[in-house]
């Protein structure tokens, strides 16, 4: 068996292989190295917490609202603070923005500020905590753009095709941390007795077809005709027009549900729906849909809001909501298709 590789040691050799100014596609300048790896050990300590459940005083509700109206639980506060804390020292970001905080947090005076932005969803999934199923970190880095001082808010509204970084941590049966930098997909399991992530995929694939749709079926009503078409297709199997029977699944996790389709495959979809029409969706541009849709795209997939491409939305605010359908190409082809005929 060959040796494994642990993350610190891809993004070492990664970082190696960029020895000049302009650091090619794919390969990782120190600063966002350690980035990552501070991003990946905070993780781990979110991961522990997770597991303590219910011997951790880490279950239940917190009995506060973040800013979009959401009752947070105690773990989305936790994970927010141990994101902020293992990053906010380390010299490598200018400033962070989460889910579970109003506004942009910036690197207060007393440490070195950076080059780099960090986008996250401390606890995607709030839902299954209590319930020992699967959850999740989402997160995404930018770079500060060039030339701004202070930073402001304003800096973080940049397309999610400005990524440098993106993945997310799943916390299931195992922790798994899954990254793209540009460079294809690659997937490291935490090794709870080595204390380290072991690279276990270098080259994630999602197939072109599938036979398994990801939807929150309860709100087939409110939904618009295209993604209605599209589902009652699904389900109308082999005697329907797509001649062939699918399978549903539904983790209310969104980072859950897009490992499945990382690892076999599927499209998953949380699309604008007429219960509160003035919002595009229920799932936030900046921290979960373009990281997501980075992974996906990297990985063969592809991510619209239905109309276009997700990667190429100019968010107008930090909190923005996104109408989601990402995963296997060829069916998120034919449901944007039904949107734009
Ligand atoms: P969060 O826990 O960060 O608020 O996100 C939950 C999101 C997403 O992960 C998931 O796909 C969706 O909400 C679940 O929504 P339903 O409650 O409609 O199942
Ligand atoms: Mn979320
Ligand atoms: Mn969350």
């Amino acid at each position: 068996m060959n040796k494994p590789i642990s993350l610190s040691r891809y993004l070492l050799e990664k970082q190696r292989e960029s020895k000049n100014e302009s650091v090619p596609q794919g390969q990782i300048p120190p600063k966002l190295r350690l980035l990552l790896e501070i991003v990946a050990r905070a993780c781990k300590r979110i991961s522990h917490a997770v597991n303590k459940g219910a011997l951790g005083d880490v279950l239940g509700g917190a009995e506060t609202e973040n800013v979009q109206g959401e009752m947070q639980k105690k773990l989305d506060i936790i994970a927010n603070e141990v994101l902020i804390e293992a990053n906010e020292w380390g010299g490598h970001l200018a400033a962070m923005a989460s889910e579970e905080m109003d506004s942009i947090y910036v690197v207060p005076n007393r440490y070195p500020q950076g080059e780099y932005l960090l986008l996250f969803d401390p606890l995607d999934g709030s839902s299954n905590i209590d319930i020992n199923v699967s959850i999740g970190t989402i997160f995404s880095v930018l770079k500060k753009p060039e030339g701004s001082n202070a930073v402001t808010e304003q800096d973080f509204l940049q397309a999610g095709a400005k990524q440098v970084a993106a993945g997310y941590c799943i916390y299931g049966p195992q922790t798994t941390l899954v990254l793209t930098v540009g460079a294809g997909v690659v997937m490291f399991t935490l090794d709870r007795e080595q204390g380290s992530f072991v690279l276990t995929d270098s080259d994630v694939r999602i197939p072109e077809d599938t036979k398994e749709f990801a939807i929150n079926m309860s709100n087939m009503r409110h939904w618009a005709p295209p993604v209605r078409r599209y589902i009652d297709e699904c389900l109308a199997g082999k005697d329907g027009p797509r001649g062939k029977d699918f399978n549903m699944r539904w983790i209310a996790a969104m980072v859950a549900d897009v490992h499945r389709i990382l690892t076999r495959g599927g499209i998953f979809m949380y699309p604008w729906d007429k219960r509160e029409p003035e919002k595009a969706g229920k799932l936030r541009l900046m921290y979960e849909a373009n990281p997501m849709s980075w992974l996906v795209e990297q990985a063969g997939g592809a991510a619209t809001n239905g109309k276009q491409r997700i990667m190429d939305i100019q968010p107008t605010k930090l909190h923005e909501r996104v109408s989601v359908i990402l995963g296997s190409k060829n069916e998120v082809e034919r449901v944007t298709q039904y949107h734009n005929s």
